[in-house]
């Protein structure tokens, strides 16, 4: 088993300095408590900030080690100026509020870049003295975002996972940065990059279309000689310990002592006291309801814990003052000698506390103006083990995505908020139970445990990036692999792709005819005794038949839609033609090549292909994004794939690909023959996956592949089919 080590900007523990000594507490916000568990039950590292002030003296200094590595926490200290710098200058007072679309609350000049760099290289300098071969890495959330870059220099081979605890903002928003490049280059550090919802991950997937003119597939973004996957993990609770704590009498003991007599509902609201929580309006929204419901007086209170948070951030302190101005004026104006509106509690609860209070609560208020996930409102479903309990749900917060059973509200909306607290209220016990048993189904089941393992699985499932892994590289090594095969067998089965292959890619696809060189190299090949010479090509029959018909080799257009054989040479279709889908794509195709310039549409007999090769490289690719979420709506219910290869798109009947052209091959003959395989995009990937684990496959370029041996392009390839020709088996006369 792989060692995890989990690494934040916070520990699950925080330390601050006293009279006497150092306090430790329990960290606040979801990821400390979502993670805390899943570490305990780990045997890995937590790496991160204590919190700790830089200047303990020695004797405090060795205990508090002595406590951390106990827990297998690691520090990373932070200077007093890094913190102003790093925390709370740009991770809290830059990236915080930009990338919860609040920028209201940004400074009008974006500083402290220097110390969230330098933090990122002091996080990277531990993470790499405490990793050991076989780790897996684990970076957290937005404080990080250059961390995984970073590591990626200092640990080529190890396997790194990101995942942003927050919303990846809209593409528009985020290129507002001026350090826009260098954050996304951070973050495809990593071999995994996790969001909670398909809406951040597609805003990441257009930034990195945008700012770096990558070419982004739905999971996946090509880089360079490696591949950097995307997911969407929507992180959970530990849903069975808050349940196993809900249902302990003591904690139901405070829950009932806290409803009192029953006289007044309770409705609850729990945040750290952050701008993005919605507290303000949602005060408004309580106040508006008692404007509007006056016999909801005396008949209601609101609990609101606000956990003290980011104190020494501006931002925070004018924030609190609005708060405590918002709570003085309602229960200023509503309050009674035997009623307060608004209880509100400034620190944090305890665990139990907590919960009791989850469980005492009539409708729970959860209103962000912007969340990452919210787990609050997962943990009080959770804790209802009692079946009952409304949520109110912002539709903001990523948690909405994945409980619609809850009642929805849009937090901007201060009269629809007040309308929808007082229907929370007045809800019925059927409907109550109806909504909450989907909800509790639903976070039982996909709790922080197997968020935790989905992620690793699929990390660990990744091959590492980094020197050591990929396939053997150089023309040597393939032919090396050719000959000795060739020792052992009689027959020689050669499959090749065109273009970027045999030829290299030209501005326009016509400029690609073969070279005499080329032409002469494929004949002599084929003259070769007992050799079937294959080419596999994305193009039309007609410019195969043009270009290289007069050749006694096999020839395979639209990636194996139709074939010809050297012997009768007719064009065989491997499927119907036609499709009802060809007249709507090709005007969209038509329509985006309008609005490329240098695009073009080609119309094939089975495919049609949209290239951009020629268009500029950020519209191209942007372009292209945008054209395949169109197709994929458009195409959810045809017999159609919708293919990315290089800077083209192609939209063909569902099952034809490279794959289907290998001829079959029985046991003896597979044993007897030689098969080497060419190609250089994802459309070949197919074709290696049919083939037997012995067939030499070679991907020319860079990109993932299945393939074992890699070349670096059309040159090689052409060196190595050389090869084979003057190997001493010298070509016999032209079979025709
Ligand atoms: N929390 C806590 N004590 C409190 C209030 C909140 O431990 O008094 C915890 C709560 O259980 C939850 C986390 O703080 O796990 C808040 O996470 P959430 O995802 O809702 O928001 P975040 O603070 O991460 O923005
Ligand atoms: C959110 C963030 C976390 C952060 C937490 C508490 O949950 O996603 O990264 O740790 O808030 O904030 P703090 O600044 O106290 O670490």
């Amino acid at each position: 088993m792989s060692r995890l080590l989990i690494v934040a900007n916070r520990l699950p523990i925080t330390v601050t300095a006293t009279e006497t000594g150092v306090e430790v507490q329990r960290s606040m916000g979801g990821l400390a408590t979502g993670l805390m568990r899943p570490h305990e039950q780990s045997d890995g590292l937590w790496i991160g900030w204590s919190g700790a002030p830089d200047d303990l003296d020695a004797e405090r200094q060795a205990r508090l080690d002595e406590e951390l590595a106990a827990m297998r926490l690691v520090n990373v200290p932070l200077s007093s100026d890094q913190v102003t710098q790093f925390y709370e200058g740009f991770s809290n007072g830059v990236l915080w509020p930009l990338f919860h679309y609040l920028l209201d609350q940004m400074p009008l000049h974006v500083s402290h870049w220097e110390g969230y760099v330098e933090a990122n290289e002091a996080f990277a300098d531990v993470v790499a003295a405490h990793y050991r071969p076989g780790d897996l890495i684990w970076v957290h959330d937005y404080q990080l975002l250059l961390l995984p870059g970073l590591l990626r220099d200092r640990l080529p081979g190890a396997r790194i996972g990101f995942f942003l605890h927050i919303p990846f903002p809209s593409e528009e928003l985020f290129r507002t940065l001026p350090a826009r490049d260098r954050l996304l280059q951070g973050m495809l550090g990593a071999d995994l990059v996790g969001f909670h919802t398909p809406a951040y991950l597609r805003h990441f997937a257009t930034s990195l279309t945008d700012i770096l003119g990558h070419s982004v597939e739905i999971d996946r973004v090509q880089l360079p000689g490696r591949e950097v996957r995307l997911g969407v993990f929507p992180m959970g609770v530990d849903a069975a310990s808050f349940a196993a704590m809900a249902a302990d009498p003591a904690v139901e003991a405070e829950a009932r002592t806290i409803r009192g007599d029953g006289s007044a509902r309770i409705l609850v609201g729990v945040d750290r006291l952050d701008y993005t929580k919605g507290i303000p309006r949602r005060l408004l929204a309580y106040e508006r309801m008692l404007e509007i419901h006056p016999e909801l007086r005396k008949r209601v209170r609101l609990v609101q814990v606000a956990v003290p948070s980011r104190t020494n951030v501006g931002a925070y302190q004018d924030f609190r003052a609005l708060v405590d101005g918002l709570v003085g004026r309602i229960n200023g104006a509503f309050g009674t000698p035997r009623w307060v509106p608004v209880h509100y509690i400034f620190r944090a609860l305890s665990e139990s506390e907590l919960v009791a209070l989850y469980r005492a609560a009539d409708v729970m208020l959860v209103t962000p103006l912007r969340d990452g996930m919210n787990l609050v409102a997962k943990e009080f479903i959770a804790s209802r083990v009692d079946g009952d309990g409304v949520l109110v749900l912002s539709e903001f917060a990523g948690a909405s995505w994945e409980l619609p059973e809850a009642l929805q509200v849009n937090p901007y909306d201060v009269e629809g908020a007040a309308e929808v607290f007082y229907r929370a209220l007045g809800m019925p016990r059927e409907e109550r139970r109806a909504r909450l048993t989907p909800l509790r189904t639903r976070v039982q089941t996909f709790d922080v445990h197997r968020w935790v393992a989905s992620f690793l699985e699929q990390l660990s499932e990744l091959t590492p990036a980094g020197p050591r892994s990929g396939p053997a590289a150089g023309s040597v090594a393939v032919h090396r692999a050719l000959a000795w095969r060739l020792v052992e067998t009689e027959s020689l089965l050669l499959l090749l792709d065109y273009d970027g292959t045999l030829v290299p890619f030209t501005p326009t696809p016509e400029l690609a005819r073969p070279d005499r060189e080329l032409l002469a190299l494929l004949r002599a090949l084929a003259g070769r005794p007992d050799t079937e010479v294959h080419v596999v090509s994305g193009r039309p029959q007609n410019t195969l038949e043009e270009w290289l018909g007069e050749l006694p080799v096999w020839l395979h257009a639209e990636h194996g839609f139709v074939s010809r054989d050297p012997e009768t040479r007719q064009w065989v279709p491997a499927a119907e033609l036609g499709g009802s889908w060809r007249e709507p794509v090709l005007a969209i195709l038509r329509e985006i090549t309008q609005r490329t310039p240098g695009s073009l549409v080609e119309i094939k007999a089975a495919a049609l292909a949209w290239h951009y090769r020629m268009a500029d490289q950020e519209t191209g690719a942007r372009r292209a994004n945008e054209l395949r979420l169109h197709l994929n709506q458009l195409l959810s219910n045809q017999p159609v794939e919708i293919l990315a290869g290089n800077r083209v798109i192609e939209i063909r009947p569902y099952g034809v690909h490279k794959g289907r052209i290998v001829p079959p091959l029985t046991p003896e003959r597979q044993a007897a023959t030689a098969i080497l395989a060419i190609g250089d995009d994802r459309t070949d990937e197919d074709l290696f996956g049919a083939l037997p684990s012995d067939a030499i496959t070679v991907r020319v370029g860079p990109g993932a592949t299945r393939a074992r041996f890699r070349l670096d392009g059309v040159a090689a390839v052409r060196r190595v089919l050389h090869s084979l020709v003057e190997s001493g088996l010298a070509a016999v006369p032209d079979k025709r």
